[in-house]
C-alpha cells in the first residue's frame, strides 16, 4: 500500500535481516524495526509491533528464517518454532506457518537451510498478498451489489455503509488487507462507500490503524466507538459488516478480536449480512469444536490503560479505571455460524455450510 509516495509492506526482508512497521506507534508515529534474530521477532509478535492472524503467520515464516541464521540445527529449528508458537495461541495461522516451516526444512541438511527458509517466507507473504487481492476481487461484487440495489431504488445518495470492526486491513497481512480489500477494491472502482470503523477496546486497532490506513488510501470514514454498531443499525445506517478472523472452523464459526460476536448479534437482529473475509491458512480443519480456540488472555493493564499523544505530541499512556480494580482482558471471541451470512476467500464466497467445498491441503491433512 502507499504511504506518500511509498509503496510499503508490512514486512520485509532487508538483507540478511527483516524488517516491520512498528504498529504500536501508529498513527502517530510511522517507524520502521529492523529485526535480527528470532527472539526479535518473538518480542515483535507478543507486543504487538506486527500482528494480525495474515501477518503474524508470515512473521513466524521470517521468525524462523532468522533463528536458521545463527544456527540451523535441528535443536535450533525446532526450538524457534516452539517459541514462536508460544507467542499468541488463538490466530491458526502462526502455527500453521511456524510449522510449515519446521516440515520443510528439517529433512534438509543444515547447510541448506538458511536459503531455502528465506524462499520459503518470501513465498508466504507473497501467497498471503495474491489471496487477499482475489478476496478483494470476491467480495467487491457484495458492494456493488448493494450500491445497484440502491441507485435501482432510487436512494438519494447511493452509498454503501461498511462496518469493520478491530483492523483486519493491509497493516494485519503482507499487503491489501482481508475485510478491507474488497472495500479498496470497491472504492477503487468508484463505487461510493463509507466505512463505520470501530474503535475496538482495549488496544484500539480500529480506531488507530483501521482509521489510519483507509485515511492514507482516502476512502471516507468514521470512527465510532464499540457500543454505537447497533444503533447504527437499528437506524438504517450499516448496509453490511465485513471482519478479519483469527481462525474458522470448517463449519464457520468465526473467532475474531473480542467484541465481533456483538456486532454479529446486532447484525442478525436488523436483518444485516455479516461476512467474514479470510484466506484459507486461517481456515482450521483439525478443529471439531470452537471450545478447542484457545482465546488469548492478554495483559488487563490493556484494559485498565489508554494509548495517545498530549498536547505536545508525546506518546503517553494514561490510566481509565481506578487502581483497586481489577480487569479482566479476553482479546477474542467466537461468532457462530449461525449469525455469518458467508466467508469471503480467494477461492470465492461460500456460505458456512459451503465451505467443505474449498480445496485447501490442510483439509485432506
Ligand atoms: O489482536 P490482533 O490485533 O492481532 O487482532 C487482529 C484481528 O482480530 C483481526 O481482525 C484478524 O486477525 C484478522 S486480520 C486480517
Amino acid at each position: 500500500m502507499r504511504i506518500q509516495q511509498h509503496h510499503y509492506r508490512t514486512i520485509w526482508q532487508t538483507g540478511e535481516h527483516v524488517s516491520i512497521i512498528d504498529q504500536t506507534q501508529l498513527p502517530f508515529a510511522f517507524e520502521v524495526l529492523t529485526l535480527s534474530s528470532v527472539a526479535d521477532m518473538c518480542h515483535a509478535i507478543r507486543t504487538m509491533q506486527v500482528r494480525g492472524a495474515p501477518l503474524i503467520g508470515v512473521a513466524a515464516a521470517y521468525g524462523v528464517t532468522l533463528a536458521m541464521r545463527v544456527d540451523p540445527s535441528d535443536q535450533a529449528l525446532n526450538a524457534a518454532v516452539a517459541t514462536l508458537v508460544a507467542t499468541r495461541p488463538t490466530a491458526v495461522n502462526l502455527a500453521w506457518a511456524a510449522h510449515l516451516m519446521q516440515q520443510a526444512l528439517l529433512p534438509l541438511p543444515p547447510s541448506q537451510r538458511l536459503q531455502r527458509a528465506w524462499q520459503l517466507a518470501q513465498q508466504l507473504a507473497e501467497e498471503d498478498v495474491a489471496q487477499n487481492t482475489a478476496i478483494g476481487s470476491h467480495g467487491k461484487p457484495l458492494i456493488e451489489h448493494v450500491w445497484m440495489t440502491q441507485v435501482s431504488t432510487g436512494a438519494r445518495a447511493p452509498c454503501v455503509q461498511v462496518l469493520t470492526h478491530c483492523n483486519a486491513g493491509w497493516l494485519a497481512t503482507v499487503d491489501m488487507g482481508t475485510a478491507l480489500a474488497p472495500i479498496y477494491a470497491a472504492y477503487d472502482a468508484g463505487i461510493p462507500i463509507h466505512v463505520w470503523v470501530d474503535e475496538t477496546r482495549p488496544r484500539n486497532q480500529g480506531a488507530s490503524l483501521t482509521a489510519w490506513e483507509l485515511g492514507q488510501h482516502g476512502v471516507p470514514h468514521t470512527v465510532i466507538s464499540d457500543n454505537a454498531g447497533g444503533h447504527l443499525m437499528q437506524h438504517g445506517q450499516v448496509d453490511m459488516v465485513i471482519v478479519g478472523a483469527d481462525r474458522v472452523s470448517g463449519a464457520g464459526d468465526v473467532c475474531n478480536k473480542v467484541g465481533t460476536y456483538l456486532k454479529a448479534l446486532a447484525a442478525q437482529h436488523n436483518g444485516i449480512p455479516f461476512y467474514a473475509a479470510v484466506p484459507t491458512p486461517t481456515i482450521d480443519w483439525q478443529l471439531s469444536d470452537i471450545s478447542e480456540i484457545e482465546i488469548e488472555m492478554r495483559d488487563p493493564d490493556e484494559v485498565a490503560f489508554m494509548q495517545g499523544i498530549n498536547a505536545q505530541g508525546a506518546l503517553t499512556r494514561v490510566r481509565v479505571i481506578p487502581a483497586q480494580s481489577p480487569a479482566l482482558n479476553p482479546a477474542f471471541d467466537v461468532t457462530p455460524a449461525h449469525l455469518v451470512t458467508a466467508v469471503i476467500t480467494e477461492q470465492g464466497v461460500f456460505t458456512p455450510a459451503q465451505l467443505t467445498q474449498l480445496k485447501h491441503p490442510l483439509k485432506e491433512a
